[in-house]
């Protein structure tokens, strides 16, 4: 039997896919070359936002379609659209064999034998006994990798669904998260980035030591930075990074350690939703414009070398023009090297979605397009200053638009196109000086080929 996993929504949800596919290997499934070939086709759905829903149910609707001439393939679906939507998705697609929620997909190749024996119509949900350990796998020769390291959110903002999808906060046990970042170091994986809602809270809601958490060299006392370094010193991994932040988080601590551990790269994706204190408020997101500022002053102040990434919400309930302009301002104060900007979309079940969602839907589409030309004049202002300096990059192979170059990611995570030389690898960390900036990449050429160990011991 082949599968094929279709893949809608975040970092997370690109991850749960590797880790199923890898699981379904493991039971004997092989990848299908493409969709048409698949005997089991399994979307993994989103459902952040409205329109990531209409688009799995729309990707199923077709691949559902198929099963009139080949009534043996079996058609599932896997993810946060499953948690919300349950039964009703036996309704809504014909023909759609098995659902399964994310925290249960350590069960789908024991589903797929049901289906196979003829059930029909199989849900699968629920939280509770994770089973993180078996969704280990990684796919091989890659030179970078996602690891969880915190499962669900306990934070509830107005407007957001994931809570209710991915449960509640529960931390992997570090062993198990030290044990996977070695494992992929010695497939040769440079980069790994920690996922977790908010990775910041990793620790505090249950134990993550096997025993007595060892004791800190440099004496931190917060989980998720003391994972940080158990990371730095117990792996030789070259580049660590962690995704999503929230001020809260920002710590002297934090900072210290992203100033002190050789691994640990200058970026953050730090999401501000709104710069409009009446806005942060009704959003229930826990800071105001200038807290989030003073969060970022105490890191930059560390490591002055630190690019800063962040999510926003425009159109959001009762966001007035001067809220928006709030926002705008915050934004520049911020200086945030790249920016992700989303319409707001009310979600069933959410605080939020009892309220007039009030701002006309073009008036959301001017605001996105005025935030997105503000970040394109002011990413191409900060990458303009990078002109002439010389980055570090991992190189990850030929740029997609150009073949003779190759393209990597800097420290800061910042796309970087240059030529490689004679004998420049997938994975290897290349000096790169840069010639030309774009709002979102840099162009440059190549220098010089550092091992993982040189470059630890060239950022110490
Ligand atoms: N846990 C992450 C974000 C997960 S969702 C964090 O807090 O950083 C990713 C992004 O989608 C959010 O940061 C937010 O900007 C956006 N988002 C979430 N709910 C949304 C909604 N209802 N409408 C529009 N955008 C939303
Ligand atoms: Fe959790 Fe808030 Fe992020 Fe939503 S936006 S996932 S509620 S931290
Ligand atoms: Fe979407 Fe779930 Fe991620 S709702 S953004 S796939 S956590």
């Amino acid at each position: 039997m082949t599968f094929l996993v279709h893949t809608y929504g975040c970092q997370m949800n690109v991850r749960d896919t590797e880790a199923v596919s890898m699981l379904l290997e493991r039971h004997g499934l092989q990848p299908a070359a493409t969709e048409a070939e698949a005997d089991v086709l399994i979307v993994n759905s989103c459902s952040v936002r409205g329109k990531a829903e209409d688009k799995a149910i729309g990707k199923l609707g077709i691949m559902a379609a198929t099963k009139r001439e080949r009534p043996d393939r079996i058609v599932g679906v896997m993810g946060c659209m499953v948690q919300r939507l349950q039964t009703e998705l036996f309704k809504r697609v014909d023909g759609l064999d098995f659902a399964v929620g994310p925290r249960r997909f350590a069960r789908i190749p024991a589903l797929l034998e049901r289906v196979a024996s003829g059930e029909r119509h199989l849900l699968d949900i629920g939280i509770g006994d994770e089973d993180i350990e078996s969704l280990a796998g990684h796919e091989e020769g890659a030179v970078t990798a996602f690891v969880n390291i915190l499962l669900g959110c306990d934070r509830r903002c107005a407007y957001c669904i994931v809570p209710d999808v991915r449960g509640p906060e529960w931390s992997r046990p570090a062993d198990g998260i030290i044990a996977e970042v070695n494992s992929l170091v010695r497939a040769g994986v440079k980069e790994v980035t920690l996922l977790g809602q908010s990775v910041m809270r990793y620790g505090l809601g249950n134990p993550v030591w096997s025993a007595m958490a060892p004791s800190s060299p440099r004496g931190y006392a917060e989980p998720f930075v003391r994972l940080l370094e158990a990371i730095n010193d117990q792996t030789p991994l070259a580049r660590l990074r962690f995704t999503s932040s929230h001020p809260s988080g920002c710590t002297a601590e934090l900072a210290a350690a992203m100033r002190d551990l050789p691994a640990a790269c200058p970026h953050l994706h730090l999401p501000l939703q709104s710069g409009s204190d009446p806005v942060l408020q009704r959003m229930r997101r826990g800071y105001t414009a200038a807290s989030y500022l003073e969060a970022l002053r105490r890191l930059r102040d560390a490591v002055p070398a630190l690019a800063v990434t962040t999510d926003i919400i425009v159109g959001f309930p009762g966001e007035t023009d001067d809220d928006f302009e709030r926002t705008r301002e915050c934004m520049e104060a911020a200086g945030f090297d790249n920016a992700f900007i989303f319409k707001y979309s009310p979600r069933p079940g959410t605080p939020a979605a009892d309220w007039e969602d009030d701002v006309p839907e073009e008036e959301k589409r001017r605001r996105n397009q005025v935030l997105l030309e503000d970040q394109d004049r002011r990413g191409l202002r900060l990458n303009e200053r990078l002109v002439g300096a010389t980055l570090e990059v991992l190189a990850e192979g030929e740029s997609q638009r150009n073949a003779e170059r190759w393209s990597g990611r800097s420290d800061t995570n910042k796309i970087v196109i240059f030529e490689p030389e004679a004998g420049c690898s997938i994975g290897d960390l290349v000096k790169v000086r840069i010639e030309r900036a774009m709002p979102q990449t840099l162009y440059g050429e190549r220098q010089k080929v550092y091992s993982p160990q040189e470059n630890r011991e060239h950022k110490d």
